[in-house]
């Protein structure tokens, strides 16, 4: 932990997108729990008034989870705005003026990396930097080499201790979850490494497009957007050693070991698709190479896990929308001959509920011997009272707490695993919407018994 709480929270993009879909249900949320007292400023381009941007957060709130009419009074009465240009020195003395007493202020910059220097300077030239924390929104950076500018940007001033890279899967208490559940059960230990394990299977299915971020998504692409931050952390999670201690160093530690040994991909590893559909989008290059989905295969050498395939697959326009791991083990010998039994499975689904599962076969109900599937399973929807991510990583931050931020060394590593597939180019297939993505990725890049679609309905 980073010492003090932060006593005020200026936050860089309060008309946009994110703040509307994400930040104001999450500052909301936290005042109710009695975690937020401190003033909010929204800073902004867009000339907008005090009055205006309550408006603005009275919509989102009443559009993403509800209007809580206490706490959105409250919210309403720290919030504070101040417009103008980010290259203009008068914003961030409006900025220093505003910020009062404050001694631990937190920077929540939800704008476009491009606009970081700018921003990091004016405030450090108004003397806001001192004390502060510093919280960034993803992506970080767009490659190996933009993320380690970024870097030396922030660390000019802020040390490491005092920087949060957000990455909200790692809010998502399922995510979350499979480190405590791989720690706290013995059993899973046994069989949690290449002896055991055939292949791992991490899918990230949503059924809407872009929904109106062409313009973002023709800078990023799935493998930038999702793939090298949110599932990378999945992965971590999985193939991640115990930590020695559980304070945030100990944990990030270990996930950039994971990291560490896996090298970086090759263009065999990757197959890229587009769905049909996505050039016509709004912001979206007519002859767009941009991949809306993403198949690889990697490796982790490392004791535990050399030799076990890794794969990961994330896409837009897919047939439903579910967060899901599926770690298949070795086949027990076939000592009964007539015996149909598949391998055991475990599965760790993330969205859209949690559950865990383990995959075995039964008897049958005819006693034949050749047995049935069946799964072990722990599952469970969100509850109405349970935080949501982004309520979790920028309460954290706010109280210091790094465990659940991107790392220096960890973002740079997972740069470093996909720089040479995303500079290389390799050839981006058409999908038609509503299908798993082009049919390479199952002919290529496809565990052993091919990939398992998350099944996705009422129970
Ligand atoms: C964001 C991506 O980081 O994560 C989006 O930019 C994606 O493209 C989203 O849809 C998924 O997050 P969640 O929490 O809705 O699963």
């Amino acid at each position: 932990m980073s010492e003090a709480r932060s006593d005020a929270l200026v936050f860089f993009g309060a008309t946009g997108d994110l703040a509307y879909k994400k930040i104001f249900p999450a500052l909301q949320a936290m005042i109710k729990r009695g975690h937020l007292d401190v003033p909010v400023i929204g800073v902004a381009k867009s000339g907008w008034s005090v009055e205006q941007l309550r408006a603005r957060a009275k919509d989102s709130v009443e559009q993403h989870g509800g209007l809580d009419p206490s706490a959105f009074a409250k919210l309403s009465s720290l919030l504070r705005y101040i417009g103008g240009d980010y290259s203009d020195a008068a914003t961030f003395q409006s900025i220093r003026q505003e910020l009062g007493a404050a001694q631990h202020p937190a920077h929540y910059l939800a704008i476009p990396p491009t606009l970081f220097e700018t921003v990091i300077e004016q405030l450090a030239s108004a003397h806001c930097t001192q004390g502060a924390r510093v919280i960034v929104e993803k992506p970080f950076g767009r490659d190996l080499a933009s993320a380690r500018e970024l870097n030396a940007i922030l660390l000019r001033s802020f040390d490491e201790a005092h920087i949060f890279r957000i990455d909200h899967y790692l809010g998502k208490r399922p995510v979350h979850n499979m480190v405590f559940f791989r720690f706290v059960n013995a059993f899973l230990e046994s069989f949690w490494n290449r002896k055991f394990v055939k292949s791992v299977q991490i899918t990230m299915a949503e059924n809407f497009g872009v929904q109106g971020r062409g313009a973002f998504y023709e800078q990023t692409g799935t493998i930038r957007d999702v793939i090298q931050n949110h599932l990378f952390q999945v992965l971590a999670n999985l193939a991640m050693e115990s930590p020695a201690r559980t304070d945030s160093e100990s944990m990030r530690d270990e996930k950039v070991k994971v990291l560490k040994s896996i090298p970086p991909l090759d263009a065999n590893d990757v197959v890229r698709g587009q769905f049909r559909g996505y050039r016509n989008e709004p912001g979206v290059a007519p002859s767009s190479q941009v991949e809306t989905f993403a198949a690889l295969r990697l490796e982790i050498d490392s004791w535990r896990w050399a030799g076990v395939p890794f794969y990961i697959r994330a896409g837009k326009c897919l047939p439903v929308t579910c967060t899901e791991v599926v770690v298949r083990l070795r086949r027990a010998p076939k000592i009964f001959p007539q015996c149909t039994g598949v391998a055991n499975h475990v599965r760790f689904r993330i969205s859209p509920e949690m559950t865990i599962a383990i995959g075995a076969t039964v008897m049958d109900p005819d006693d034949r011997m050749i047995g049935e599937q069946t799964e072990l399973l722990a599952s469970r929807r969100p509850g109405p009272e349970e935080m949501d991510a982004y309520e979790h990583v920028l309460g954290d931050a706010m109280a210091g707490d790094s465990t659940l931020f991107a790392r220096e060394d960890y973002v740079e590593e997972a740069w470093r695993i996909v720089d040479p597939i995303i500079k290389k180019g390799t050839p981006v297939l058409e999908y038609a919407p509503g299908t798993w993505g082009p049919t390479e990725a199952e002919q290529r890049i496809s565990p052993s018994g091919g990939w398992q679609n998350p099944m996705v309905g009422p129970c």
